[in-house]
């Protein structure tokens, strides 16, 4: 329990750095004063340009991997002799992995850098899911591609793959216990909450379509 109280909390920290906001800052933009004033990948598109989006999906998509690929196999070496299936969807233990996903989405929505705001989790909610179980990264990014593509609504495919997220992690893994569900429940709370300005613009037809700053930022 020590061993994964500290691999969450090391993975809160590291998911709670905001690459957008570094890559923003970079080419003299604060995310937060523009657009959205979020800190993911589709503001910096929006407010910086293509190199600093492109940065900023990659870096939160990698923080959330490296954090959950390699919490898994420490538990493994530490708690489970080695064995990183333990930790992983389909093993005994693998709520430990599943609690590895939620510190490292809720790392990036309060971020302990930002007093303990941030962004929407995302893509760092990917790259997580991606360290754990690639078929449940690969069905969010049906689901959010499927959403987002016909609609130009980046908001709208995040709230759908947040909404999935729980039924995606109890249908691909049967049995599935309440112990493994419950972090991808709350994880899909904290997103959908995350949204709450963009679910409320949709639902008056204010919210804004994809778009990439050209040009130079000012
Ligand atoms: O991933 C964030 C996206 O769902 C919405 O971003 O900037 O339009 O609020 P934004």
């Amino acid at each position: 329990t020590l061993v994964l109280l500290l691999l969450m909390l090391a993975t809160y920290c590291i998911c709670g750095i905001p690459f957008g906001l570094i890559f923003g800052d970079a080419d003299g933009v604060d995310v937060r004063t523009k657009g959205s004033g979020n800190i993911g990948t589709t503001n910096v598109a929006r407010e910086v340009g293509p190199k600093a989006a492109a940065l900023t999906l990659a870096c939160d998509v990698a923080k959330g991997f490296v954090c959950t690929f390699l919490g898994t196999w420490v538990l493994a070496f530490f708690c489970f002799g080695g064995d990183v299936s333990q930790a992983l969807p389909m093993g005994a233990w693998s709520w430990t992995g599943a609690c590895l996903f939620l510190a490292a989405v809720c790392g990036h929505v309060f971020s302990p850098y930002l007093r303990f705001r941030g962004g929407k989790g995302i893509a760092v909610g990917f790259g997580a899911a991606l360290g754990i179980s690639w078929p449940i990264a690969l069905g969010l990014l049906v689901v959010w591609a499927l959403c987002t593509v016909p609609s130009k609504v980046v908001s709208l495919g995040s709230v759908a793959a947040a909404v999935a997220l729980p039924f995606l992690a109890f249908f691909l893994y049967q049995p599935s216990s309440w112990a493994f569900e419950l972090p991808f429940v709350v994880v899909a709370v904290v997103v959908v909450w995350a949204h709450r300005q963009n679910i409320a613009k949709m639902r008056s037809g204010d919210e804004s379509t994809f778009s990439m700053r050209t040009g130079d930022a000012p």
